[in-house]
């Protein structure tokens, strides 16, 4: 079997195993732990998530990481994203508005862990998102992301709504001080089979 057909059984027969988990009910953290480990065992099977099939944006590229959809359904929930990200990165403390899977294929991506506080963000935790672990996150949940130049990270980006539908995502606006909302993303790569 070719690579791409390979790729999209695996991806298919994952986020169906993922829909029958949260079987339309309600989200919790132990449905986000169950299908972050159903993405772990995905991102298990590097061969079909390679850099080569999912390059980098180029060195003169204005963002330092881009987002590729492998998969989404038609009402745009379950929607499953390769991120890949070359150079520093650092994301402001945000939430999601819809629940969040990240899982690491390669590369290192930190991701910290927050609570609103009166004057922004005080963090509460931080994980190393690398292959083999991943971080679940709840609508409401904060976090920032921190890659660190040198080698390419590559990971798994899942949301319970597609990253277009999500115009009220918030994050702290550190040189304001402020609560802003961050516009709907556009510039995803079509990626799937
Ligand atoms: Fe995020």
């Amino acid at each position: 079997m070719a690579i791409k057909e390979a790729r999209g059984a695996a991806i298919s027969e994952t986020v169906s195993s993922i829909r029958n988990s949260a079987k339309g009910g309600e989200i919790t953290p132990a449905v986000l732990a169950d299908i972050k480990q159903q993405l772990i065992s995905l991102a298990g099977e590097k061969h079909l998530f390679s850099l080569e099939d999912f390059p980098a944006p180029e060195a003169d590229a204005k963002r330092r990481s881009c987002l590729y959809r492998l998969s989404e359904d038609d009402d745009h929930g379950f929607a499953l994203y390769l991120n890949v990200a070359s150079g520093k990165v650092n994301a402001p403390p945000h939430d999601h508005t819809t629940w969040a899977v990240i899982v690491g294929i390669e590369g290192q991506e930190e991701n910290r862990f927050y609570k609103k506080a009166t004057d922004g963000v005080e963090q509460i935790g931080s994980h190393i998102v690398e292959a083999g672990t991943g971080v679940a996150l709840m609508p409401d949940d904060i976090h920032t992301i921190h890659i660190e130049e040198g080698a390419p990270v590559l990971n798994f980006h899942m949301y319970g709504l597609g990253l277009e539908q999500l115009h009220g995502r918030n994050f702290w606006n550190k040189n304001k001080g402020k609560w802003e909302t961050f516009p709907a993303h556009t510039d995803i790569r079509e990626a799937r089979v």
